[in-house]
């Protein structure tokens, strides 16, 4: 049951939980482009964790040498920024209600006048040219008491000394963290939501309070999801007040669990949408998945985050420099963080070179923030395309899943380009520029191999800008689904471009519609025109695929918050209705979807062929 509080109304509500009326509610426009819109990440963060190389066994001197290598071997420059602590960090929770730090693990924070401070750290950071991040959880206590019970770094005492994380103490953690210690980014685990219940190990142990698991791993239905989203929201609100100056990153750590794909974009900078990654191509590309059909959550300031990179370990270590070289480049065409977990002070030339190359990381960095998109599926083959800041600029990843090697392509209509138009191509890892011919570019991938490419042409819709290539100004306020979205996203009715959320080609009234936004209904749509657009222009009607006799639909297209139009109620099979708006002077366009009462599944509908002018 959704509980009434004043963050109520900026929650979407889970329709089978609320009432009619609520449900209602989120469909009426808000004339705000909702995102957290806090935060220093109008790119994705880039720099390093020690997890993946030291987990707890982490100490200053381990993190600081590889800080020094990342600054000496030329990551520093190439844009890694933040050099991140982990868990381990703590002794204990002081009577005081402050965290004692470990100092036999950070002997800079000792302090001869008061209690320890990472203050001596952060300021040792920050004159090298770095940024410094820190690690807490949401719920009492952290991820290493359950996981890692043999670590030797785990915090020490009473029950009450041990509960490090952050609930209770939300409000003084962070403004110590932040205003007093001086950090620029903090990941806000949730082990202490899901870990410490009956019968969990670490709940057994007797050492930690048990906790009712508000997130059942792989469970969207037994957890909590309104709680946890409640409580990172408040997270959110109070990094907010605890840097006025705006330079933080907020990274939300749920591993895909409790909805955070859907919400996390509303509360925080970044959420994690899977397990922790392992160094196995397995892992790697299961990760991968998770992220990948969620173009639409994506943009400046707001980031789906598939968890580090696995580069320099396991089967991505020197010895797989494909795999090594495919994993980045996913990650980059992703726009996702690019967070380096391997000690760098073992890397060979060849992997920093990988690391650092600058037309690589220029894609994922690119301003418009856009997600690159699955275009194509083809056996082990898939094509991702993102669009660049640059008119008519792509990226374009041709990546071979397979243990075979194969043939893939890419056609100008893909990438969304005009193919009557001459392309150029560059080959992004080789850095040349390669030939192009009839507006088809091929190749031969090896096995787990991939090309990574920056195409320019004419844009496919001319002047006109199709809703496609400006994934990251659009945001998903409500996504018409049931809450029962935590299985893959294949299956769970995540909205897509070009295809409906499950995935199958778009198509209203027996004709197939090559573009567009295939979503369910009782869903709205926001996007960011920034005064940028005189019209807007689209047609509107139910996909085929959707179940008969699931009732009519009215769309609705709101120009900071006032209507512009409204269809009749269409019907599965109805011709699609025509929208031609004038936008002037509009900030943020709002594409409604009305199916009248919450039904457990909603029709899809498809926004075909949206076009801004
Ligand atoms: C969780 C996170 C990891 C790491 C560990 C630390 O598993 O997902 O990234 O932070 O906790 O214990």
């Amino acid at each position: 049951m959704i509980t009434k509080t004043l963050l109520a109304a900026a929650l979407a509500c889970a329709p089978l939980f609320c009432t009619a009326a609520e449900a209602r509610e989120e469909l009426q426009p808000t004339g705000r482009f909702s995102v957290y819109g806090h935060g220093a990440a109008a790119t994705p963060p880039m720099g390093w964790n020690p997890w993946n190389a030291f987990r707890t066994e982490v100490t200053q001197d381990k993190i600081l040498s590889v800080a020094e290598t990342i600054k000496r071997n030329g990551m520093q420059k190439a844009g890694y920024r933040y050099v991140n602590i982990d868990d381990g960090w703590w002794l204990h929770r002081r009577e005081d209600g402050g965290i004692q730090i470990r100092t036999t693990m950070f002997p800079m924070a000792a302090s001869k006048s008061g209690p320890p401070s990472l203050k001596p750290w952060t300021d040792h950071l920050h004159a090298m040219g770095f940024k410094a991040g820190l690690y807490t959880d949401v719920g009492r206590n952290v991820c290493s008491q359950a996981h890692d019970a043999h670590s030797p770094n785990l915090p020490v005492g009473t029950t009450a000394q041990r509960e490090i994380g952050l609930e209770g103490f939300e409000a003084s953690d962070l403004a110590t963290m932040f205003g007093e210690w001086g950090f620029d980014y903090i990941k806000v685990d949730a082990c202490g939501l899901a870990d410490y219940g009956q019968g969990s190990m670490a709940q057994v142990s007797g050492l930690y309070r048990e906790a009712r698991p508000l997130i059942v791993r792989r469970d969207a239905q037994q957890s909590d999801a309104d709680k946890v989203e409640t409580m990172y929201a408040r997270v959110g609100r109070l990094l907010a007040e605890a840097n006025p100056d705006n330079d933080f990153v907020f990274s939300i750590c749920p591993w895909g669990e409790a909805n955070v794909g859907t919400w996390g974009g509303r509360h925080g900078n970044l959420w994690r949408t899977s397990p922790d990654i392992e160094p196995t191509w397995e892992s790697m590309l299961h990760n991968f998945d998770t992220a990948s059909r969620r173009e639409l959550y994506a943009g400046p300031g707001r980031w789906n985050d598939p968890d580090m990179l696995a580069v320099g370990l396991g089967e991505f270590a020197a010895e797989h420099m494909t795999e090594a070289r495919t994993h980045f480049s996913m990650w980059t065409i992703l726009a996702a963080p690019l967070l380096v977990g391997f000690d760098l002070n073992h890397a060979t030339p060849a992997q920093i070179a990988l690391l650092s190359n600058p037309e690589v990381i220029a894609v994922n960095q690119d301003a418009a923030g856009n997600q690159g998109r699955i275009v194509a599926t083809d056996g082990a083959v898939q094509v991702l395309v993102k669009p660049l800041a640059a008119r008519g600029d792509r990226a374009v990843l041709l990546v071979n899943r397979g243990e075979k090697g194969v043939r893939a392509g890419v056609t100008a209509t893909q990438m969304l380009l005009n193919a009557d138009s001459p392309l150029r191509a560059r080959d992004l890892w080789q850095q040349q520029e390669i030939p192009t011919a009839d507006g088809r570019l091929e190749f031969t991938l090896p096995p787990h191999g991939s090309v990574l490419l920056k195409v320019s042409g004419a844009p496919a819709t001319g002047n006109d800008v199709s809703l496609g290539e400006i994934t990251g100004r659009i945001h998903v306020a409500v996504d018409g689904l049931d809450g029962y979205s935590a299985k893959p996203a294949e299956v769970s009715g995540t909205p897509r471009v070009d295809v409906t959320p499950a995935g199958q080609p778009l198509r209203i009234g027996g004709q197939a519609q090559a573009r567009g936004i295939g979503i369910h209904a009782n869903s709205r749509l926001e996007v960011r025109t920034a005064r940028e657009y005189a019209r807007f222009s689209a047609l509107v009607g139910l996909d085929d695929s959707s179940a008969a006799g699931k009732g009519k639909v009215v769309f609705h297209v709101y120009g900071d918050g006032k209507p512009l139009f409204t269809s009749a109620p269409l019907g599965r099979g109805d011709a699609p209705a025509r929208i031609e708006v004038d936008t002037t002077g509009v900030q943020v366009l709002e594409l409604v979807a009305d199916a009248g009462s919450v039904q457990r599944t909603t029709p899809v509908v498809v926004w075909a062929d949206g076009r801004l002018r």
